[in-house]
């Protein structure tokens, strides 16, 4: 089975991914004969048994006599073929169903720890390592490695849900739900919220990133690293306003800080390629203008407008930019 995904419409990018969109397209097969079959007969018997007067009826300017089918009741051989077709459909149909199940789903009987756990939040993604490191909203999972992944909600319930990559599955809060999550070529996959979870749903953006294993590692390594001592006026000065802002209470920027959250953790934020859950690219001008004005980009966001006067909004944006 290949599972390069390239002849099929979905581009599926993992074995799990490959199996659904396969699933459907069998399935998808299947109800295009059917179509064709029961929309043909239907257009053959309207067209065949229209209405037309006879013709003497018509000469004659009477009641218009009109050509009835003949009525059959009760074939026995025609019934057990109409019955029986379809029962082997669905039971070819069950086959590829179970087959896939098998491909996508964790088993029920877990025999290992989650590499990963995920947590929609209103209106942005958490991602905690086994190995301590935490990220938001960007995803990194080394490629052609198959990582359990653990899924819950944490205010409403929010759904995880990358098309290329793996199953859709709930985040429920208080219900832990586990899904594997793999990518088999290296690549940047777009994910969405699934499940309306509020105003800003539409803008809970996910970006799962896969690396060559190496590359992984070298990703993990750097989260762990903490930010340069060496400080600036300017950034030290955004620093303190950090805390004095109290953007600390929500916001974590030591790597690897103990969860849970109630915004994203900013250890690594100028090492991200969007900002607010995908609502702006990453870059210094935006992400002033996000410090300057949340709610113009994001209406809703629980990150508040701290009404920050043009020098504060340099100090922080260059200290944010330190934390690589
Ligand atoms: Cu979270 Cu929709």
């Amino acid at each position: 089975m290949t599972t390069s995904g390239q002849t099929s419409p979905f581009f599926p990018a993992s074995p799990e991914a490959y199996s659904l969109s396969e699933l459907f397209l069998i399935v998808l097969g299947f109800m295009a004969v059917i179509f064709v079959i029961v929309a043909g007969l239907v257009f053959y018997v309207s067209w065949r048994y229209r209405h037309r007067p006879t013709e003497a009826a018509a000469g004659a300017g009477g009641e218009a006599a009109t050509v009835e089918p003949p009525q059959v009741f009760g074939n026995k051989q025609l019934e057990i073929v109409w019955t029986a077709i379809p029962l082997l459909i669905l039971l070819i149909i069950t086959g590829f169903t179970v087959r896939s199940m098998w491909a996508v789903d964790v088993p029920t009987e877990l025999t290992q720890k989650p590499d990963l756990r995920i947590v929609g939040h209103q209106w942005w993604w958490e991602a905690r390592y086994a190995s301590g490191v935490v990220a938001a909203n960007e995803i990194h999972i080394p490629a052609g490695k198959r990582v359990l992944v653990e899924v819950e909600g944490w205010d409403v319930i929010h759904d995880f849900w990358v098309p290329r990559l793996a199953r859709k599955v709930d985040c429920i809060p208080g219900h832990p739900n586990f899904i594997w999550l793999q990518a088999s070529e290296p690549g940047s996959f777009l994910g969405f919220c699934a499940e309306y979870c509020g105003a800003q749903h539409a803008w809970m953006q996910i970006r799962v990133i896969a690396h060559p294993e190496a590359e992984f590692a070298a990703w993990e390594q750097q989260q762990k690293a903490a930010p340069p001592a060496a400080k600036d006026a300017l950034v030290a000065r955004g620093e303190k306003l950090f805390k004095e802002k109290t953007c600390a209470s929500c916001h974590a920027v030591a790597p690897m800080a103990a969860g849970p959250r109630t915004a994203p953790d900013l250890a690594h934020l100028a090492s991200r390629t969007t900002l607010g859950a995908g609502v702006l690219p990453y870059n210094k001008e935006n992400l002033r203008a996000w410090l300057e004005h949340p709610e113009k980009y994001k209406p809703g966001s629980l990150m508040p407008n701290f009404r920050l006067g043009a020098d504060e909004l340099d100090a922080l944006v260059a200290y944010l930019e330190t934390l690589k």
